[in-house]
Order: structure tokens, then sequence, then C-alpha cells
């Protein structure tokens, strides 16, 4: 870390590493800007592309196609690298293909001295993450995945629009796995501070029915996204970026992310979903929402169900 030089490094410059490339160069969040990719040819198209746009920006990012000994002064490491979730296939499916390549990504960032943060976007996240932080070995808050913040961004949005608000005056949270056994914790979610299912059950325009309509959709979209263009990545390049800004500002801003969680919510070592504080030393407090029992059982489940995933890796 060069004092006052900020460096994000991107391993992995496909769809998603590059869409979050893109946001991270268009917002100006980072001076410093290292691309990796097994191809290098795509990150060196990737690093004239972005450089030919960093002028149109607030501020110029520095931006080349590297390499591993560029994580020794990097304040974020971000991986993005592994194989795409293909129609048909669940998030969890390519956690054996994943798995072994970030056996081949996570040493050789460690043995060039990398001391930073590792924001995890590859899925299945939440195992994902819990992999490189014991391979990495380093501090569990410093270790983070994008968990439910897409979730919840989906989430938000299409609550604002059901309610004609905007959605960032919504305040509310998908939590446990980034799949297809996600929470919706609906009963504390708000909107400019009333609950929605008071506001639901206060007037007839609204119904349970459609808001469980929407929780359903948030956790299937990404499959009809898949469907209709392949993949999914502007969002989630967004939101990597807005995490990668939470930490290097020191925002101490509440994100739903990957944590590791000890304890809280009544479970102990695994990564998921829930609300973290972040800033400039990585994840920190986990917020414990109340829950009803519906989603405290379903809750169970989804963490049940990462637990025996990873019974299975270690
Ligand atoms: C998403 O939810 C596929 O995990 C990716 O968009």
């Amino acid at each position: 870390m060069a004092c006052g030089i900020n460096r994000v490094v991107v391993i992995g410059t496909g769809f998603v590493g590059s869409s979050y490339a893109y946001s991270l160069v268009n917002q100006a969040i980072t001076e410093e800007l290292v691309l990796i990719d097994l191809n290098e040819e795509k990150a060196k198209g990737e690093e004239m592309d972005l450089n030919h746009g960093v002028g149109f920006s607030t501020t110029a990012t520095k931006v080349w196609a590297g390499d591993y000994s560029d994580c020794k002064d990097a304040d974020i490491v971000c991986i993005t690298a592994g194989l795409n979730q293909n129609q048909g296939k669940t998030r969890l499916d390519s956690v054996g293909e994943n798995t072994e390549i970030f056996k081949s990504i996570i040493q050789p960032v460690m043995d060039s001295g990398f001391d930073g943060i590792f924001i995890i976007a590859t899925n299945p996240v939440d195992i994902m993450t819990y992999i490189t932080w014991k391979l990495s070995g380093l501090p569990k808050e410093k270790v983070i995945g994008t968990g439910t913040l897409l979730d919840t961004s989906r989430y938000r949005f299409m609550l604002g629009e059901y309610f004609n608000v905007n959605s960032q005056d919504v305040n509310g949270y998908i939590i446990g796995e980034h799949g297809d056994t996600q929470v919706a914790a609906m009963s504390s979610t708000t909107i400019g501070g009333k609950r929605i299912v008071d506001i639901v059950n206060s007037s007839s325009k609204y119904s349970m029915k459609e808001l469980d309509d929407i929780s359903v959709y948030v956790r299937d979209v990404a499959y009809k996204i898949v469907q209709c263009k392949g993949s999914t990545y502007y969002g989630i390049g967004m939101g990597l970026s807005r995490l990668t800004k939470a930490i290097l500002k020191n925002e101490n801003i509440i994100l739903p992310v990957s944590t590791y969680l000890n304890g809280e919510y009544g479970f102990k070592d695994i990564y998921a979903g829930f609300p973290a504080s972040i800033n400039r030393n990585g994840s920190g407090e986990i917020v414990e929402l109340d829950l009803n029992e519906d989603e405290k059982k379903k809750l169970f489940y989804s963490i049940e169900l990462l637990k025996n995933t990873l019974a299975k890796k270690f």
C-alpha cells in the first residue's frame, strides 16, 4: 500500500470482472487498478479499452494488465474468476471446479506478500469466501464475499416499484445463502420507518401474496437473466464497486455481504450473507435482525445447506 494511493487488483476479467473494472474507473473509486487474467490478451484488451475512457471520468485511474506480484501493494484483491452459472445449473453446482481454480489463485496472491482485503464474487460465493479465508490464512474480517448484496439491491428495487418509492428509501435485507435458499427478512423491512407488512395490512392496494411473489422473483431472477443474455454482470459489477468504495473510504456503512458468523443468529464457522458494517478494516459488526419464526426456519435451512456443502470440501 503506497501512501495515500489505493490499489485494487481484479483477478478474472470476464464479464463480471470487466463490469466491475468499468464501474471503478467510471466512478474514480481507486487510484490504481490492476487486471489479471489467465488469458493475458483479454486483460490487455480491457486495459486499453478502459484507458481510453479514463479521460471521461472525474479523476484519472491508472489501469494496467498486471501479474500476481502487483498484489503485494494492493489494498483490495477481488476475485471474479471461475465458471459461469450456465443455464439449468445452480450456483452451488460450480463448487468443485471453482475450488480448484481458487487453489491456483490464492497461493500466488499470498506469496506476493499481500496483506489487504479479499473481496470474493465467484459463486457459490459464500462457499468460495470461506475457502479463501481458509487458504489465505488472513483474519476473517479481511475476507468478504458479495453475499446477498445484489439480492438485497434487487429486493429494494422491486419493493420501490411496488410501493412507488425510491428504492433507497427501502430498508430491508435478503439474508443467508446467495442462492436458492436465501431469505427475505420481510418482517423487519421498512419504508420511511414503517414496516412493509403494516403498510400492506392497512391498505387494500397491497397484498401479502404480492409481497411473497416479490421475494420469489428476487430469488429466481438471475436464472431469468441467464436465460435472456447468458450471464449477469452489471448489477454485481456495480455492487462490487459500492463495496470497494465503502472499504477504501472507511465508510462504516452497513452492507449485506458474505461475512463470518461466530455465534451471530445462532450459527458458527460459516460465511453467509448478513448486514455488516464495512470499513477500512474489512467487515465489522454483524447486525442481528429481528426475524419471525418462518424466517428463522428458512434461515436455518439455508445455513445448513451451506454447512453441508462445506463439509464435503473440508
Ligand atoms: C447473480 O445473482 C448469478 O450470482 C449471480 O446475478
